[in-house]
């Protein structure tokens, strides 16, 4: 891959300007190092110290870490607390008349709340749910867009004990259907249809979908933000958001749970077909959202305007939309739309509108809006920023410079992010008032946290060689395990070849002289599409599940914007088809995905052979594919495949 041959020559180095530096939360080496010392010598003490520092605890815990049914690490447990209430409530008395949420539309408008309201407008959908009979433990699916209400339906959540699931509104009725299916849900919120580009997406129509297609008398009522207007048709189990929230009552005593109490699922791909419901908990999750947003993003909650351009569907509009930003009391802007409606200076002009202080975005929006020229953002005041983030994939060094000389004008450090949705929040980031960055490296690991990176059997890797990332000890936001299969959490991510305790990401990575961490990419049939996870199975299951085809392989291909771009490989059941007859196929096909998963797994290509490469028992030769999907030559010996000429028809696309 291109950006892996450049980060393995890339020296630029940047310290942190003394400016920035001077006041930063964590200052110089020897702040971060004084931190990582402090968690070395204590580590239980480490932790309980920063979560009574920084949770407002109902009963306060007196366990730390719970090591005795590991890899199933309990943090805190016998304290109790409420995440809503750390979000809201305890800044009522002393920032009130804040403004919390600045709500940037589709079309541009903009709506803006204060924390007093977030908080009436919370308890209110709490009420409201309650009185649906949402009692603790319940699931809810959130499968709205980007929205206030959104973020007042996490919280209200939080606020009443119960565990939402959201799905990504991109999702198809199918996947949505998965995830109801698989959480047990109680309750769906959604809206009529989400706003993007200018464009409907019809939100509640695909819930009625999938909640027709099997088994899903667990849910009991289907609650409808109404966003754009637009007809949809109503049955017995819909009630309307505003009917439901404007006569409830505008205060809503917390539940107060156990710091293990799951707060939310959340389903992401792994290496098989099946997504996997990824259970977070209370307090370790909360706290690594508030340490992260201090340390990362050198949070002031007194002066910064912070944006995440993450939708609440995924990871990172979780720990750093709904949840971060809110726990410290600061002013964020919440994104509807994208990067490039109504024009494409769309983000810049957002920028200098709400003279955002910290942005932070994934390699993929940038290295999009890096297209579409330097002269763009240039047209826009852009010195309110003072921190760049990026996360979600691999950044490549030359993007890394733009986004840092033409968006951060030199002056803002660019913090490049390596977390996972299993570890909740950050893991590898450069702390930016003290650790040197380097263009495509996400530098050295948050205090506390243990990663290394190991061969297969967990024994040591010499530095500048590629092995396993893993981390070494428990940490409070990891994920507690895989809703409602414990068997597949210890086996993915705490397997026996590595002692059964350590934290295999799933992704491979090295480290250089100065023990800065390079992530290299996955180790699994994982792929990152535009900073998505896509499971090659789960796309391959998909396409087999078409009537047309008997086999599929999928396979990644490196892609100048969206970092990996899909290939599948597909054996129909009739003959191979050429010319016009492919091109309808793939068609179809592609339309095909987006029905089963979304939109964003279709195939950017796909092409058809008689047969798939296979070894004399059966395995798919993956690495071929991979690399006749590159347009690799194939120098490797093929005289072990079962059926060596398939790969002349394999290479040809379809034109
Ligand atoms: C990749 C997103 C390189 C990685 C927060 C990881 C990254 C997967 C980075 C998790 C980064 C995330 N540099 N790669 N800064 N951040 N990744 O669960 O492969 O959607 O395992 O969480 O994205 O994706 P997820």
């Amino acid at each position: 891959m291109a950006s892996i041959e450049s980060i393995l020559t890339e020296t630029r180095v940047f310290p942190p300007a003394d400016a920035f530096a001077r006041q930063a939360n964590v200052s110089g080496m020897d702040g971060y190092e004084a931190l990582c010392r402090q968690a070395e010598s204590d580590y239980e003490g480490f932790w309980a110290n920063l979560a009574r520092q920084h949770i407002d605890w109902k009963k306060p815990f007196t366990r730390t870490l719970d090591e005795s049914g590991a890899p199933f690490y309990k943090w805190f447990d016998d304290g109790e607390l409420n995440v809503s209430y750390n979000c809201l409530d305890r800044h009522l008395a002393s920032k009130g008349d804040k403004t919390a949420l600045i709500f940037e539309a589709d079309d541009g408008s903009v709506t803006q709340v204060t924390y007093k309201e977030l908080h009436a407008r919370v308890c209110q959908f709490a009420n409201g749910l309650k009185s649906l009979g949402v009692e603790q433990g319940d699931r809810v699916i959130v499968y709205m867009p980007m929205s206030i209400e959104a973020v007042v339906a996490m919280q209200a959540c939080a606020r009443i004990g119960a565990i939402h699931s959201v799905v990504f509104g991109g999702f198809s009725a199918k996947s949505l259907f998965e995830r109801i299916e698989d959480a047990r849900a109680k309750v769906i919120v959604t809206a009529d249809e989400s706003l993007r580009g200018g464009k409907a997406v019809p939100l509640k129509h695909a819930v009625d979908e999938a909640l027709a297609m099997g088994d899903t008398s667990c849910v009991e009522r289907v609650v409808v933000y109404r966003r754009s207007g637009g007809d949809i048709a109503w049955g017995g189990r819909d009630l309307w958001w505003h009917e439901l929230a404007q006569t409830q009552a505008e205060t809503c005593e917390p539940v107060w749970v156990s710091a293990e109490h799951p707060l939310f699922i959340l389903y992401t791909s792994g290496s098989t077909g099946k997504p996997k419901g990824v259970q977070h908990s209370t307090g370790g999750y909360l706290l690594g959202a508030m340490l992260s947003m201090l340390w990362v993003f050198d949070a002031k909650p007194d002066s910064d305007v912070y944006w995440c351009t993450a939708d609440v569907g995924w990871i990172t509009g979780h720990t750093y939309v709904a949840y971060g930003p809110l726990s410290l009391g600061m002013t964020e802007v919440i994104f509807e739309g994208i990067p490039t409606f109504p024009h494409a200076g769309r983000f810049w002009e957002t920028v200098a509108k709400h003279k955002v202080t910290t942005f932070y975005t994934a390699p993929t929006a940038i290295r999009s809006l890096i297209k579409l020229g330097s002269d763009l953002p240039a047209q826009y005041d852009l010195s309110s920023l003072r921190l760049l983030g990026t996360v979600g994939e691999p950044i490549n060094p030359e993007a890394w410079m733009w986004y840092q000389q033409v968006i951060g004008g030199g002056r803002c450090p660019v913090v490049d992010t390596w977390w996972q949705t299993e570890t909740g929040s950050h893991m590898i980031a450069p702390l930016p008032g003290a650790v040197p960055t380097k263009p495509g490296s996400c530098t050295l690991p948050l205090p506390g946290i243990m990663a290394a990176i190991t061969d297969e059997h967990g024994g040591p890797v010499e530095k500048g060689h590629g092995g396993f990332l893993v981390i070494q000890r428990p940490f409070p936001s990891q994920l507690r395990t895989l809703w409602g299969d414990p068997d597949r959490f210890r086996k993915t991510y705490f397997p026996e070849e590595l002692g059964g305790k350590t934290y295999l990401a799933g992704d491979s990575a090295h480290r250089d002289d100065d023990g800065y961490f390079w992530i290299m990419g996955r180790i699994d049939d994982v792929l990152n599409v535009s900073g998505h996870r896509l499971g090659t199975m789960e796309i391959e299951s998909a396409l087999v599940a078409n009537p047309r085809v008997a086999e599929a392989a999928v396979v990644g291909r490196p892609h100048e914007i969206k970092g990996e771009a899909v290939v599948a490989y597909v054996v129909l059941k009739g003959t191979r088809p050429v010319g016009e007859e492919a091109k309808k196929i793939v068609a179809e096909l592609r339309d095909w995905v987006g029905k089963e998963i979304g939109p964003i797994a279709k195939p950017d290509e796909i092409r058809f052979g008689d047969n798939l490469p296979k070894t004399r028992s059966g395995k798919i030769m993956r690495r071929l594919l991979r690399a006749i999907a590159k347009g690799e030559e194939i120098t490797q010996d093929v005289s072990t495949l079962e059926n060596p000429a398939i790969l002349d028809q394999l290479k040809e696309a379809v034109k």
